[in-house]
């Protein structure tokens, strides 16, 4: 009888012959082609792609996706808030009744999900409690489904020297204490930390990683239970929560890496190339040179021209203009609502003002760590820029640039995870060899 081994290694003579003498590889959709589109809004289309995408990890089932996809009226925030809330109340009904836990874990962990992109579209307005009310149903969902997870993640608060305190939820992959290669990850602009659960950890946690995530200001919990916007100085919150993990007998200090999530790309960066030695390898995706140049991409030049003439009264008059009418694309309402919000300031000359200190001019060279980065075509958050950061990086010789193309080319490779954990731990495998 053949052993399942020589069958493997059959089988897999068999797709490599059959690959090569059919060509498979040159297919360009693969390379340029596009998704299916899952709103005629394109903003919408890439939220629900990334909710999509959120299901190999246990993030979302897809015909609630496509089916609220299908609910979801182009351009009506409104629309987008109540489809959401109503699948979230459904799912959380259903977690509740789930006397098995393993069910219950999943459909908690579901029910978290939506509440999340219930919340997403509803910052414009500071006033609205649901901006509180649906988070606080989705802590709740999140955590209740931890709970269930063989080994749960716990969630610490970590006092800094500034007047914030970092928020993170660390997970191991098993019970034993002895020290393990750890990854730590952040997000950016919009994005929290129990997304980055799905989109990272899992996929840590699979790989005998141990996983932290952690918020700063102006992310999720930061910004709503503290009162803080972002600050571009992001070594004040690494710093600390480097300084937790040290704590940790189950963290190798040895093989720790950073990795930053869309805007985290430069917080991420700038914390361990400037301030944060003990940081042994970087995942920025992308990599970032300047979030104002990613943000002012698409501004006409009279709207920039204005900003830069420094009148504050007119900027602000001109965008809140754009605000209010309804002819104003999701995306641009969506990221300045976004920005006032997380950059806690009720002026968008303020907002982009700040974004302004948020660049690496002058801090390349010491960029000194193993560094990986990804070049998404369809990345319109901050195009050509991981190209343009990686390029700078001249004081090191392991320098990853990976290219996602087609319909794996979306900014952060959202409904694509799988590809770039694959491609993260293959690298940081070899790394930390
Ligand atoms: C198959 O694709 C490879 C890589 O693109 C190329 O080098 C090779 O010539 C192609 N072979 C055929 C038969 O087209
Ligand atoms: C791939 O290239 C081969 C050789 O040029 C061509 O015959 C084939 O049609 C191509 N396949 C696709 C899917 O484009
Ligand atoms: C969606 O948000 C709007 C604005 O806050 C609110 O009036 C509405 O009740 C919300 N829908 C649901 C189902 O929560
Ligand atoms: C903001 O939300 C509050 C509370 O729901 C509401 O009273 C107010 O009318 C809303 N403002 C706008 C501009 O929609
Ligand atoms: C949060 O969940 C509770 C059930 O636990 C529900 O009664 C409440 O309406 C939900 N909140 C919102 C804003 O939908
Ligand atoms: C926190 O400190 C920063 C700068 O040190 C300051 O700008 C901000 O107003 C402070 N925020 C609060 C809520 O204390
Ligand atoms: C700023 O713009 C406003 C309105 O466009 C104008 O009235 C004002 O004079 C400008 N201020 C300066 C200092 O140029
Ligand atoms: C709203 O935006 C559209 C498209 O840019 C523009 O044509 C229209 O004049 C604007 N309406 C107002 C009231 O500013
Ligand atoms: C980069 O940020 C610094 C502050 O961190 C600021 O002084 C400088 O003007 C910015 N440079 C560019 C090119 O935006
Ligand atoms: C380059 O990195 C080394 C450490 O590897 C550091 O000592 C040196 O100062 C860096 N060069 C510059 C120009 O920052
Ligand atoms: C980045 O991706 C684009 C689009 O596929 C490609 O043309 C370019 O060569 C890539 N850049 C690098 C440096 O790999
Ligand atoms: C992308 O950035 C690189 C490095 O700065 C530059 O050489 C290239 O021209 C840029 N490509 C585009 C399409 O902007």
């Amino acid at each position: 009888m053949r052993s399942p081994g020589s069958f493997i290694v059959t089988l897999l003579a068999a797709l490599v012959g059959a690959a090569s003498s059919q060509n498979i590889t040159n297919a360009t959709w693969l390379d340029t082609g596009d998704t299916l589109q899952l709103s005629a809004d394109p903003t919408f289309h890439f939220s629900l792609l990334e909710l999509l995408g959120m299901g190999v990890y246990r993030g979302s089932d897809a015909a609630d996706v496509l089916g609220a996809a299908d609910a979801i009226l182009p351009s009506d925030f409104t629309s987008f808030n109540s489809t959401f809330a109503e699948l979230a109340a459904r799912k959380q009904v259903q977690a509740f009744a789930a006397k098995n836990k393993v069910n219950a874990r999943d459909t908690f962990f579901q029910a978290a999900s939506y509440w999340r992109q219930a919340d997403f579209f509803l910052h414009g307005n500071w006033s609205d409690p649901l901006i509180d009310l649906y988070w606080e149903n989705q802590t709740a969902c999140f955590n209740a489904a931890n709970a269930a997870l063989p080994v749960p993640g716990v969630r610490v608060t970590i006092p800094t020297s500034s007047n914030f305190s970092a928020i993170g939820i660390f997970y191991a992959p098993d019970h034993t204490t002895s020290a393990k290669p750890t990854l730590l990850v952040g997000n950016g602009y919009d994005g929290s930390q129990e997304d980055n659960y799905h989109q990272v950890c899992v996929a840590a946690l699979e790989r005998g990683w141990n996983c932290m995530t952690y918020e700063g200001p102006g992310q999720p919990t930061v910004r709503r239970e503290q009162n803080i916007g972002f600050i571009a100085d992001w070594e004040k919150v690494v710093t600390p929560v480097v300084d937790y993990l040290t704590t940790r007998t189950d963290v190798d200090m040895n093989r720790l890496a950073l990795s930053g999530i869309s805007m985290g790309g430069y917080l991420a960066a700038r914390a361990a190339a400037a301030f944060e030695p003990r940081i042994k390898a970087l995942v920025v995706n992308p990599g970032i040179v300047s979030v104002q140049a990613g943000y002012f991409t698409g501004f006409p030049d009279e709207l920039l021209a204005l900003f830069d003439s420094g009148n504050q009264t007119a900027f602000d008059a001109v965008i809140n203009a754009l605000l209010l009418n309804s002819s104003t694309p999701s995306g641009t309402r969506w990221g300045i609502e976004q920005g006032l919000w997380s950059f806690h300031t009720e002026s968008p000359f303020e907002f982009f003002t700040l974004t302004g200190a948020m660049n690496l001019t002058g801090l390349y060279d010491k960029i000194t760590i193993p560094t990986w980065t990804a070049n998404s075509t369809r990345d319109t958050s901050f195009p050509n820029q991981s190209v343009m950061f990686a390029t700078q990086l001249q004081n090191i010789t392991n320098v990853a640039l990976v290219t996602y193309d087609g319909p794996e080319g979306y900014h952060c490779q959202v409904g694509a995870s799988t590809s770039t954990n694959r491609d993260v731990f293959e690298w940081l495998e070899d790394v930390f060899e």
